[in-house]
């Protein structure tokens, strides 16, 4: 299973400004999921970052001029880049460029490509904040995403030029993932996704809590792809070190009554609920005030069993398509098999965990697919966003 962008023709572009280092990190990111990329840069960012290092990591010719005597295709290389193109990116995009396109002035390679462009173009401004506030830029920014374009809103922080507040070039991840987006086929529009992810904190003591490797990739994983498919998404998180998923709602959780408060709440208008946190069976009978100090040689903790939340909604569901996930260190097949018919699910998800490539923390993992019609669907070893996407499809296989 390929990315979206696998195989897509991407042109970037870049303009003079000092985040055009920035650019060659998005450059490999983008031909590391597959993209083939095409380097369209201003001659002001050739004084930046030279053209020799987008052509080595594109591992093709960079274009800085249409009126090259040294290639004969040059003059038209504008045209047949805007025709095969199935996405453009401007990173970094100075006001000058801004201005350019939000006017329609092509007086250099880059500006004169992008009127010829008809494919979903993302712009990243980046330059000092006073520039990137000043009305004229925020003027041509508005007629940008008027004409459709996808406009970034740059980081804050402290620039470069010492200034404090936005104008900073977003990170490449986030570049790819807006662009990812924009190019993905929109199926879940209108629909409200419901994720869970992560794990669950019982708390022992103040300082002490039980809990499992669960790092949320997977849940995280299934968000993004639901957004990028066009689905309005809450993620219900346990604790993570992930990023926060653009455009996408969290609701952070820390125990799993939380999470079932926060599940429950969300339930009602959700169409598609995807279960993948890993949640705490038990917690601890009496949290403890203060922190329990190690006087005694042994410590007896008592459990009580939470209430499993995907057998709640189970029987609370009315149109929800409701899928589950399994983690099993073995039997695979008949755990997940029970847990589909005993929580009334519409899917579930058997992962086998405690792999080096699957399960818990990794970023691949290997799943079947198991139906209330006794199907069953093995899918081979990938990404975890590739595992989200295939749950994603076979979910609008069976909504629709
Ligand atoms: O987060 P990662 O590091 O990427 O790892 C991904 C994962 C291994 C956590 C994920 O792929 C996965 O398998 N999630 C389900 C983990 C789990 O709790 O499985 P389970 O078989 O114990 O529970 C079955 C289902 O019931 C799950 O959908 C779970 O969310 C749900 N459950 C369980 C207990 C409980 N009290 N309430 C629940 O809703």
């Amino acid at each position: 299973m390929k990315t979206t962008i696998h195989g897509k023709n991407i042109v970037l572009g870049v303009c003079g400004g000092i985040a055009a280092y920035k650019s060659a990190e998005l450059l490999r990111l983008l031909t590391k999921n597959g993209a083939s990329v095409r380097v369209m840069m201003t001659r002001n960012a050739g004084a930046f970052v030279g053209p020799v290092t987008f052509e080595a990591l594109s591992g093709k010719p960079a274009c800085i001029d249409l009126f090259d005597r040294t290639d004969p295709d040059a003059s038209i290389r504008h045209i047949e880049w805007a025709q095969e193109a199935h996405g453009v990116v401007i990173a970094p995009a100075t006001a000058s460029m801004v201005a350019k396109y939000a006017h329609g002035l092509a007086d250099d390679a880059l500006s004169t490509f992008l009127l010829a462009v008809t494919c979903p173009v993302v712009v990243c401004p980046s330059m000092n904040t006073d520039m990137y506030l000043s009305p004229p830029v925020q003027r041509n920014l508005e007629m940008l995403k008027a004409d459709g374009h996808l406009v970034l809103e740059p980081g804050a922080g402290e620039l470069a030029c010492g200034t404090v507040g936005p104008g900073s070039l977003p990170e490449p991840p986030l570049i790819l993932d807006r662009l990812t987006s924009l190019l993905t086929r929109k199926d879940l529009e209108g629909r409200k996704v419901l994720v869970t992810a992560g794990p669950t904190r019982e708390p022992i003591d103040p300082v002490r809590f039980i809990t499992n490797p669960s790092s949320g990739k997977m849940g995280y994983a299934v968000a993004r792809a639901a957004e990028h498919r066009g689905a309005s998404v809450v993620l219900v998180s346990g604790p993570t070190c992930l990023d926060d998923p653009p455009n996408i709602r969290i609701v952070r959780v820390r125990t799993a009554q939380e999470m079932a408060r926060a599940v429950f709440e969300e339930m009602g208008d959700a169409d598609v609920i995807v279960k993948s946190a890993a949640v705490g069976d038990y917690r601890v009978r009496e949290t403890a005030a203060h922190k329990i100090k190690k006087t005694a040689d042994e410590l007896t903790l008592s459990l009580v069993k939470n209430d499993d939340i995907l057998m709640a909604l189970g029987e609370r569901k009315t149109r929800q398509f409701l899928v589950g996930f399994a983690a099993e260190t073995r039997d695979l097949q008949e755990n997940a098999r029970e847990k589909l018919a005993r929580k009334n699910l519409d899917m579930i998800v058997g992962n086998l965990v405690g792999q080096p490539s699957s399960g818990f923390g990794t970023d691949t993992n290997r799943v079947t697919l198991f139906y209330p019609d006794g199907q069953a669907e093995p899918l081979e070893e990938m990404e975890k966003d590739a595992v989200a996407h295939i749950i994603l499809d076979r979910v609008c296989g069976r909504l629709a």
